[in-house]
């Protein structure tokens, strides 16, 4: 499994997740009672980026049609989301936050 660089700890706060592009994909990473969580970041409803939705109690909410998704587990909890969305294992080393693309179920 590859670990890649994403951010340090600071470039993430709750309410404001950090956005990345990794080879190729958008990702959302997220903190959530103290501990990091890295989302696709495009809402598989239409196109819009979840990390410039309204983060709050570990959900983030679609900026385009209001789509909720939990954090924690990606989980799709109000439609239009249209599905759950992928999650990518996370780790943190010396400050520095790493993902591998592998997505969990
Ligand atoms: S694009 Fe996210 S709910 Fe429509």
């Amino acid at each position: 499994m590859s670990w890649l660089n994403v951010c340090d700890v600071g470039q993430v706060k709750e309410e404001f997740p950090f956005a990345t592009k990794i080879e190729g994909r958008e990702v959302g990473v997220y903190l959530v009672d103290g501990e990091y969580y890295a989302l696709e970041d495009v809402c598989p409803h239409a196109y819009a980026l979840l990390t410039q939705g309204f983060v709050e109690d570990g959900k983030v909410e679609c900026p385009l049609h209001e789509a909720v998704f939990d954090i924690k587990s990606g989980k799709c909890l109000r439609e239009p989301g249209g599905r759950d969305l992928n999650k990518y294992p996370v780790r943190v080393i010396d400050n520095q936050i790493q993902i591998t693309l592998l997505a969990e179920e």
